[in-house]
């Protein structure tokens, strides 16, 4: 439509001046530029609130289930992640006493940016970083066609390594889906003896030690951290939890919730439900029991197994409709005024329980070529609420010796030189 647009509208300049057609061609120009700004497209979006559906079209929960316990489901899978892996490391994650890890990071990269790689290697992505909390690094990587050099030292960066899943499938920017589907798959089939999973891209900054603070209490974080909880900080929270609208079980949220609706400042035990079975508020409790609690330790908890945690930067946004976008999307391709709320692709964290439901879920979830979105629309058909938290910065969050206290992760980190000076940095401080 803009390319037919443009000869008229030149025709319309030379008429302006020579007949005095000036507001038949006003309105061609501003047809014209509604056009281009996707006006027209937003008159035909479909509201999302009221009629979201996307294929498979029917409910999935069933299928879900007879998945994880390895049956057929009635329906079988439209989108079956059907890819070789060239390197798939099936024992990195066999620990000899069967311990659980604590967190596996799965990092997506690009075959050549191995300096990134080995700047994480030596900084956050060191697996023997804490010596009692079990971590593992890998890379996800895809491949490059007739590169057969460059997929030599991959071959030779994985032996010496022993970190490299790659699978055969081009690595392109609107094949990122397949690469996180991969990274699940990965996760699902070989290394299933995680609590938590995070994925994130090879430019980014990471506090590994701020990413164990805020698994210890997502919803607190970083205000647990602080000297002193104000009753007044309560409320705001509070507040937080009411506008996440959420009731799901096994949600953050609620299972904090609970905990926050009995809080007193006084913190005495008794005023922290009794009528629930809820395994958070019974570790909460026992905390409050032992003598001289600080507030500190009494936010300080251990979620439960079950708990289905999907966190990051949540997005609440409409597809770009703008034709000379990066993100442009058609109305055939997606029709809905809104996203479903999603992660910002960079960074986000998966407890085992929502890494395995949303696995299945992206079975019967149409390729979406923007891996973010894609998981959004997984995550709403398993009913898992994406979890907001400031500290995940998308963009880069300017650097200054003392303002990356909180920060779990920061985008911009492309210069591996910079990221070890930075991470350096705040490991000398007690931040990473
Ligand atoms: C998956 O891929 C393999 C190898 O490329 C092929 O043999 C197999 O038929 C495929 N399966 C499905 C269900 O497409
Ligand atoms: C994605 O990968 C597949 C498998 O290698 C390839 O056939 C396809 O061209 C790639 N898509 C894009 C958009 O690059
Ligand atoms: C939330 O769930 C509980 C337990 O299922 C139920 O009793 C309660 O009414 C629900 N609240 C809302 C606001 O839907
Ligand atoms: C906190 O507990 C005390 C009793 O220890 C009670 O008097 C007070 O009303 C409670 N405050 C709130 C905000 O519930």
């Amino acid at each position: 439509m803009t390319s037919f647009l443009t000869p008229y509208f030149k025709m319309c300049l030379k008429l302006m001046v020579r007949i005095r057609l000036k507001h038949a061609c006003t309105t061609v120009g501003i047809i014209f530029i509604l056009d281009f700004f996707g006006v027209f497209t937003h008159l035909f979006e479909v509201s999302f609130d009221d009629s979201f559906i996307y294929p498979y079209e029917g409910d999935i929960h069933e299928f879900i289930v007879a998945l994880r316990q390895n049956q057929k489901p009635n329906v079988p899978p439209i989108n079956d992640h059907n890819f070789t892996f060239i390197h798939d490391i099936k024992d990195k994650c066999i620990e000899p006493s069967f311990q659980t890890l604590r967190v596996v990071f799965l990092i997506k990269s690009a075959v050549e940016n191995y300096n990134r790689r080995m700047a994480i290697r030596n900084s956050w992505g060191f697996e023997k970083r804490f010596s009692d909390v079990p971590l593992k690094t890998v890379f996800l990587l895809g491949t490059h066609i007739n590169d057969n050099e460059l997929l030599n030292k991959i071959n030779f960066e994985s032996l010496v390594y022993h970190d490299i899943v790659q699978a055969d499938f081009l690595d392109t920017y609107y094949n990122n889906t397949i690469k996180t589907m991969m990274g699940f798959k990965w996760a699902v089939k070989y290394c299933a003896n995680s609590k938590f999973y995070m994925f994130v891209d090879d430019d980014i900054y990471i506090s590994v030690k701020n990413v164990l603070r805020f698994l210890r209490n997502p919803v607190l974080y970083p205000d647990y951290l602080k000297d002193t909880i104000k009753l007044k900080d309560v409320e705001h929270l509070r507040n937080r939890f009411k506008r996440s609208g959420s009731n799901v079980t096994k949600n953050p949220f609620v299972q904090q919730n609970l905990l926050l609706n009995n809080y007193n400042e006084t913190m005495n035990p008794k005023y922290v439900s009794e009528n629930t079975n809820d395994k958070t508020i019974i570790m909460v409790k026992r905390n409050l029991e032992s003598k001289n609690v600080k507030k500190r330790q009494v936010f300080d908890f251990e979620l439960p197994d079950d708990v289905r945690l999907f966190a990051g930067f949540v997005f609440n946004s409409s597809p770009h409709r703008y034709k000379s976008s990066k993100w442009y999307v058609s109305l055939k391709e997606y029709p809905y005024n809104m996203w479903p709320p999603y992660i910002t692709a960079g960074v986000y964290i998966l407890s085992k329980e929502a890494l395995m439901d949303m696995y299945y879920a992206s079975m019967y979830t149409k390729y979406f070529r923007f891996d973010d979105i894609f998981l959004g629309i997984a995550a709403r058909k398993v009913d898992i609420e994406p979890f907001h938290c400031d500290e995940f910065h998308f963009y880069k969050k300017d650097y200054t010796k003392y303002n990356y206290k909180y920060v779990i992760s920061s985008h911009g980190y492309s210069n591996p030189d910079e990221l070890l000076a930075v991470w350096n940095e705040q490991k000398a401080m007690g931040n990473a």
